[in-house]
């Protein structure tokens, strides 16, 4: 069986509840960090990883995305006159051959399990990674490039994974492994938001997940889990009992939770202080911020 990764899925439907009224009357995925929308972040990522098919699972109010990824005849063709090559060529990253994106809907918010397996037709009879947007990942190399790597070695299903604070556990899907120095571990077990004192460790899942079909077919006839929602942390657990092949990928890089408002802001502000039109400038304008806060103490 082959492990070359093509297909990614976008789950995409979500409210943005948590950002509203932004979110009111756009998608969350569009909200920017400094220039380019959390979507291009995910876009550009799966890019990075050989992906060259991606499947958005839509609801209502998201036409905004496929908008977002089309050409813009007009505005090209002023950019052109202008001769502004430079921003023709960010528009670049944003236009997809035509029939490399394909977009389904999730009549229902019945969970992220739910969200992908509205995309199984799509995916068909072959291994797909899955992106949650909202989880933005810097680093050298692109996460899903190097669980793609990783991936070609072992097979079966992979996520990505992180230490975060056994505080936070209940928050996450929840890996139960052997503690190991290694990058890419065995998982035993994985629970999605264990109540708190009860998480099997503190490697939680991370938003990158590379999956083989028989976890769609799981999500078939999978039941209702944490939060009263389809979880697809429940049904790549059951591959963990069927075929004792699946793992964890702890990643290097950086990541932000842009779900959460704290999250996003830090984000932003990390992303401008990585680029060089904008470092300097924010910089001393956060440092003089900072020491006029501490001065007023
Ligand atoms: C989802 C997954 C969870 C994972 C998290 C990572 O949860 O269900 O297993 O740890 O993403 O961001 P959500 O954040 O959608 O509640």
């Amino acid at each position: 069986m082959t492990h070359k990764v093509t297909k990614a899925v976008f789950p995409v439907a979500g409210l943005g509840t948590r950002f509203l009224p932004a979110t009111k009357s756009i998608p969350k995925e569009i909200l920017t960090l400094v220039d380019r929308p959390l979507i291009q972040y995910a876009i550009d990522e799966a890019r990075a990883a050989g992906i060259t098919e991606f499947v958005f699972v839509t609801s209502r109010g998201k036409s905004a995305l496929e908008d977002y990824f089309d050409h813009a005849p007009e505005l090209e063709t002023a950019l052109r006159e202008k001769k502004k090559d430079e921003l023709l060529k960010v528009l670049d990253a944003t236009n997809m051959e035509s029939g490399a994106i394909a977009y389904v809907r999730q009549h229902q918010a019945l969970g992220l399990g739910h969200a992908v397996w509205c995309a199984r037709h799509l995916i068909g009879d072959e291994p797909f990674a899955v992106i949650l947007p909202d989880d933005v990942i810097t680093g050298e190399e692109s996460c899903l490039k190097q669980m793609v790597d990783a991936y070609a070695e072992v097979g079966g299903n992979m996520v990505a994974a992180m230490e975060v604070p056994a505080s936070k556990a209940s928050a996450y899907g929840i890996l139960d492994v052997q503690p190991s120095v290694s990058r890419c571990l065995p998982v035993h077990g994985m629970v999605e938001k264990p109540a708190p004192g009860t998480a099997p460790s503190n490697l939680a899942i991370i938003g990158r997940y590379i999956l083989t079909p028989q976890v769609l077919r799981n999500l078939d006839s999978q039941q209702r889990g944490a939060g009263g929602e389809i979880q697809l942390t429940d049904a790549i657990a059951k591959e963990i009992e069927t075929s004792d092949n699946v793992h964890g990928y702890r990643f290097s890089g950086q990541r932000f939770d842009c779900g959460s408002k704290a999250g996003y802001l830090q984000a932003t502000v990390a992303f401008a202080l990585s680029r060089p039109d904008l470092r300097d400038e924010l910089e001393s304008f956060l440092q003089e911020l900072v020491a006029t806060r501490q001065a007023a103490q």
